[in-house]
């Protein structure tokens, strides 16, 4: 290992990305499968692990169905995690609160979606938290974990 790589690792050892899940999350597996796949919550988790483990980094994982807790826990991250990865669920179209609390904490946040939003009902075309996040994946399934933690990653610029 060079030491440019060396310094790289230390970086990406120290880092740490928090999974923020929003409401019904906790049903995948058995909530609407053509939609969201056959994977549970935990599967998904363990997925992410193995690719955070990979890649160096730390991640906390959570899921809420409680608006306040999630605002709670954006608020939390300030100082505490590098970046924030939401599924904000059914919140992502509705949840000034959630956009509110990104936009003030100022932790860099991708917003994640198993499903591709924008190929469904017309309401969940529009993400109130889209404007304060670095960016959006959807549509990849669980993979849209996976392409979270791989953005949140470049994100943080420790790769440049
Ligand atoms: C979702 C899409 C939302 O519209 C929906 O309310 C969800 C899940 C997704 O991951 O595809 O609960 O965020």
């Amino acid at each position: 290992m060079n030491s440019t790589t060396i310094q790289e690792t230390i970086k990406l050892l120290a880092m740490k990305i928090l999974f923020l899940n929003g409401p019904n999350l906790n049903l995948l597996g058995s909530r609407e499968p053509e939609i969201y796949g056959r994977m549970t919550l935990a599967d998904i988790e363990a997925k992410v692990r193995e690719r955070a483990a990979q890649l160096k980094v730390a991640v906390d994982f959570r899921q809420s169905n409680l608006e306040g807790e999630l605002v709670g826990w954006i608020q939390q991250a300030k100082g505490a995690f590098d970046v924030i990865v939401i599924n904000a669920a059914a919140y992502t179209h509705t949840s000034v609160a959630l956009r509110d609390a990104i936009s003030a904490v100022g932790v860099p946040t991708i917003e994640i979606h198993l499903s591709n939003i924008h190929a469904r009902e017309e309401f969940r075309h529009k993400s109130v938290i889209a404007p304060v996040c670095r960016g959006q994946i959807c549509g990849f399934g669980a993979k849209s974990y996976i392409l979270g933690l791989e953005a949140a990653i470049d994100v943080t610029e420790i790769k440049k």
